[in-house]
């Protein structure tokens, strides 16, 4: 783990627009101090120079390196600031923080992804990975599918990878909160999408998306039998130093930045995490 609270500097090399409020930022640090490398599942603080600093979760997947993306929406003043840079202008980043995804406990599991909105951001990471191992690789996944949920058409974001993930096999099913006539997916909560013949005893679970969302996945997919130990999510708090010293992303005796963000259920259930219902 980077403990440094110096960011280095990382250059913008291509912006990708995911829709109206999300863009995926691909980035290249300039003047590392020490080699960078992460895992699907840790997040970064990035930092915009008067705006402060975040916690963003890397989105592409470790073999990208040197290049990685962080996908970012539009929601308060370092994410605008961001909205509005450019192609090779420069930003801060810190980390990478946090526990990962327990990728090696994923060999020869079927993978069933629930995401909802920007929630596809860690998880786009995790598949890209899988799809990366299946291909060096005969333990690598066995089946992945992916439910994803957006409020509207208009919000339906990484449609390029969407595209390319079918193209490569995986079972991508989407559904919208409204439709329109332009829609001819699925309308209604991704909860629906969540049918029995989607899991077997060998599923492993992961799942991002608003507090919400999570809870009526993790009771769907408990009433379908799935253990809590084949469930993982990522918990969001506010956080300042993101590698455990500051407190401030305590949660009943865990500090998220470093106990998590990703927790399997089995762990969650020790602890008292009121928007999730545990
Ligand atoms: C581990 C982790 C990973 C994250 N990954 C991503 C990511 O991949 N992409 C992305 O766009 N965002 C991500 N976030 C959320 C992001 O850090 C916040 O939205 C961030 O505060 C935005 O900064 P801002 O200055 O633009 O907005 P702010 O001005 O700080 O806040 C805008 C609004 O969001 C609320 N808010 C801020 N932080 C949080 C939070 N942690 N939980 C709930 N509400 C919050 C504020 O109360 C306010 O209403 C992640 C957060 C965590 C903790
Ligand atoms: S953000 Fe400082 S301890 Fe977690």
């Amino acid at each position: 783990m980077n403990t440094n609270f110096i960011p280095a500097t990382a250059v913008i090399r291509e912006i990708i627009r995911e829709n109206d409020t999300i863009s995926t930022f691909r980035l290249e640090l300039i003047n590392k101090r020490v080699p960078f490398s992460f895992r699907s599942g840790q997040f970064c603080m990035l930092s915009v120079p008067h705006c402060g600093e975040a916690a963003i979760s890397i989105s592409s997947a470790p073999n990208a390196l040197p290049l990685f993306d962080l996908s970012i929406r539009n929601a308060g003043e370092l994410t605008n600031a961001m909205h509005q840079m450019k192609a090779g202008e420069q930003v801060g980043i810190r980390g990478p923080f946090g526990t990962p995804f327990p990728m090696a406990d994923f060999a020869n599991s079927d993978m069933l992804f629930v995401a909802g909105g920007i929630g596809l951001a860690p998880l786009k990471s995790v598949i890209d990975h899988c799809l990366f191992q299946s291909g060096l690789e005969a333990d690598a996944v066995a089946n992945i599918t992916l439910l994803y949920g957006s409020r509207s058409p208009s919000e339906v974001a990484f449609t390029t990878a969407i595209s390319s993930w079918k193209e490569q096999g995986i079972d991508c099913r989407l559904t919208v909160d409204a439709g329109d006539d332009s829609w001819h997916a699925n309308v209604g909560l991704v909860t629906e999408l969540l049918q029995k013949e989607l899991i077997t005893k060998n599923t492993k679970s992961l799942i991002c998306g608003p507090p919400v969302m999570i809870r009526f996945v993790i009771a769907r997919l408990t009433e379908m039998g799935c253990a809590s130990h084949d469930i993982f999510t990522t918990l969001e708090r506010h956080m300042k130093c993101g590698m455990g010293t500051c407190g401030h992303c305590h949660l009943d005796g865990k500090l998220v930045c470093v106990d998590g963000p990703v927790f399997s259920l089995e762990q969650l259930q020790t602890m008292d995490v009121m928007e999730l219902g545990t």
